[in-house]
């Protein structure tokens, strides 16, 4: 573990790096603090089964309209990476949301939640809705005409403008994804088959997202949605921690003071990841450690956390911001979600992008996972830190199902190939 000026120069020299945060308060004392609280999980939960009829009927590859993914447990991989990397892991859980149905990424829970809180209140307004009614009303054209007189616009790496795009292009709005010059291509494409407008900026995703605000404001029919600052994706993402306690409870994880959760979620501006640390320590307290791991190009919310200040850029220290970890390529962290952390996490680390190749092929290897760079992130928790006695961990893998074919075949390719070294598992023991 790398103290703060260790950590610091780490940082700049890109090299991987963990830093315990050493203002961690007890968490009930900390979220007693905080701007927002369970109540307003609890609300995002509602609207989330309000529309669930609605999502059923027109995502019919959602359980019952609730977008969930999997949690998993992963003996194979567990064995593999101690096999590979030569070390000792705990009970490793996998927790799948890059097999989340409609926007395969982390990031639908919060961008999907924040269009279907636009649309219920621009529906409600109108008189046309009302609160208990069936949803699944918001399919008729009247309700189409209706949204179809505002517009949406978001700035984007990729995956929450995926979210966001197939969302509102779904119930009818006139939709403008803001990308970024890291987000790839197939993502674009992806979101232009579906009627949403791309915007490409050939600069970083604080960039894309300015003036993506920028534009938005000239117009009085546009909601911008804002990953920097918005509270609705916030509790949106949130909610993930109470489907989560549930699905423990189903595999009989207990989750105490002696049997301490550790979980491992890759970061990028940290609304994801800050939204479902914030939601599971309220449910588990202290008993659950939160670690944001970010690509050593691009540790925004590292260098917040270990310089206790939000107003920086990784610019500022010299480095350059670009990863093949597309979805964790920011330079600027969200101040709201640096000031909700700020106390609450546990730690932040940073991972090198050929590792996060020869996690993605492993897993792919040991699981029959399918996962992208950046979701490969959440299992460098495991190896860099040693496990806590009674120990589980869960690494978050955050996005990928969408991955076009060929592409994810090169990516598995030159995992395969950085690990010619190191050793590979015997089939035989998979
Ligand atoms: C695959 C993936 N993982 C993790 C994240 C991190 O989420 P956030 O930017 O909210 O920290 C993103 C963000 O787009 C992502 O696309």
């Amino acid at each position: 573990m790398n103290k703060k000026d260790d950590a610091l120069r780490s940082l700049k020299e890109t090299k991987p790096m963990a830093w315990e945060n050493d203002r961690l308060g007890p968490s009930e004392d900390v979220l007693r603090e905080l701007p927002l609280t369970m109540s307003d999980v609890a609300d995002a939960d509602g609207r989330l089964h309000r529309f669930a009829p609605y999502l059923a009927s027109r995502f019919p590859k959602t359980a019952n309209g609730i977008i969930e993914s999997p949690l998993s447990e992963a003996k194979n991989l567990k064995k593999t990476l101690e096999k590979s990397y030569g070390t000792t892991l705990p009970r490793l859980l996998l927790k799948k949301d890059n097999d989340l149905p409609v926007a395969g990424s982390i990031k639908a829970r919060g961008g999907i939640h924040e269009i279907l809180a636009l649309a219920e209140a621009i529906a409600l307004r109108s008189g046309k809705l009302e609160i208990d009614r069936d949803y699944r009303i918001l399919k008729e054209p009247e309700f189409k005409e209706l949204f179809s007189r505002h517009s949406v616009a978001v700035g984007s790496t990729g995956n929450l403008g995926i979210s966001i795009g197939v969302m509102s292009a779904e119930l009818g709005f006139n939709v403008t994804v803001h990308m970024s010059r890291d987000a790839k291509g197939w993502k674009k494409e992806l979101l232009r088959s579906k009627g949403v407008k791309v915007v490409e900026h050939d600069d970083d995703y604080s960039a894309a997202v300015s003036e993506g605000r920028r534009i938005c404001r000239e117009d009085k029919t546009c909601h911008f949605v804002d990953d920097e600052n918005s509270r609705l994706l916030f509790v949106g993402y949130a909610v993930a921690a109470l489907r989560l306690r549930n699905q423990l409870k189903e595999m009989k994880v207990i989750v105490d003071k002696t049997h301490p959760l550790r979980v491992y979620l890759p970061c990028g501006v940290g609304g994801a990841p800050g939204g479902i640390a914030f939601g599971l320590k309220q449910l588990y307290g202290d008993s659950v450690k939160c670690w944001f791991v970010e690509p050593t190009h691009a540790p925004c919310m590292a260098l917040a956390m270990v310089q206790d200040t939000p107003d920086i850029t990784v610019s500022d220290y010299g480095i350059d911001g670009i990863t093949e970890a597309d979805g964790l390529a920011v330079g600027a962290p969200s101040k709201l979600v640096w000031s909700i952390c700020r106390k609450l996490i546990d730690g932040v680390m940073t991972v090198e992008d050929d590792r996060l190749y020869e996690l993605q092929y492993l897993m792919d290897r040991s699981e029959s996972v399918k996962a992208e760079p950046s979701a490969a992130a959440g299992l460098q928790g495991p190896l860099l830190l040693s496990p806590l006695p009674g120990e589980t961990a869960i690494s978050w893998l955050t996005g990928g199902s969408f991955l076009p074919d060929e592409i994810y075949e090169d990516m598995l390719k030159k995992g395969r190939t950085l690990l010619e070294d190191p050793v590979l598992p015997d089939e035989t023991d998979l």
